[in-house]
């Protein structure tokens, strides 16, 4: 065995520097997501057919189709498709929201739904007019369904996160594997990348289960 971490020591900085690079676009795809898939979940539970449609498709599409798919289509055709040379860094936060859209949407609809029918039939017995209805009694309830479930979303996008490395963007991975092309050592960069995505999902895991304790104290 030859395990030598003090060939990686130089890169040290150069790694770490990856962390700010990977939680910046996976912060941006996840609020980019969060938007479009709040439109996609008012789609799916509008009594509209044809929205509904829409975003039974979306979803469909976006979660029926590999994620790396889906970033390669966007960073390697649409240059061919409109002459834009497209950068890395959108075309990850695009991919990754986009792909994150049909994720959410299923989790804002689902928790919008598991909500008991009594309410929304009770607050219409009452006349509470469909908007008051919904922002001050359905969404309420719906948010202990919604936050912990949109915690894990970010927790898969974060890990998720390293496909970008195929298309250059220099993340937490990417840099790993310059490291190990550099010092022809490739285990150590990799394992300390790792224990650097397993802290960052534990941070967030942490403060997912914050919120939830949140959630169960104001019942
Ligand atoms: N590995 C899956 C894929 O390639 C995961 C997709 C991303 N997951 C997510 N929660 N947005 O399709």
């Amino acid at each position: 065995m030859n395990l030598d971490f003090s060939q990686i020591v130089p890169y040290i900085p150069f790694i770490l520097k990856g962390i700010w690079v990977t939680l910046k676009f996976v912060f941006l795809a996840i609020l980019f997501g969060f938007v479009l898939g709040t439109i996609f979940a008012l789609f799916k539970i509008s009594h509209i057919k044809t929205l509904k449609w829409i975003g039974d498709i979306y979803t469909s599409i976006f979660r029926g189709t590999p994620l790396i798919v889906q970033l390669m289509l966007i960073y390697f055709a649409i240059p061919q498709l409109t002459g834009y040379d497209i950068q890395a860094f959108p075309s990850a936060i695009l991919a990754f929201g986009l792909n994150s859209a049909a994720y959410i949407s299923e989790i804002i609809r689902a928790g919008i739904q598991a909500v008991d029918k009594g309410q929304t039939e009770a607050a219409q017995a009452l006349g509470v007019p469909y908007y008051l209805m919904m922002k001050d009694l359905i969404l309420p309830q719906a948010m202990k369904n919604i936050l912990p479930a949109l915690m894990n979303e970010f927790v898969s996008l974060t890990k998720e996160s390293a496909l970008v490395s195929t298309i250059g963007y220099l993340d937490l991975m990417r840099r790993a594997q310059v490291v190990g092309a550099q010092t022809y050592h490739n285990f150590e960069p990799l394992l300390f990348v790792a224990a650097i995505y397993w802290v960052l999902v534990f941070i967030l895991t942490l403060l997912g289960r914050q919120v939830e304790r949140k959630m169960k104290y104001s019942d």
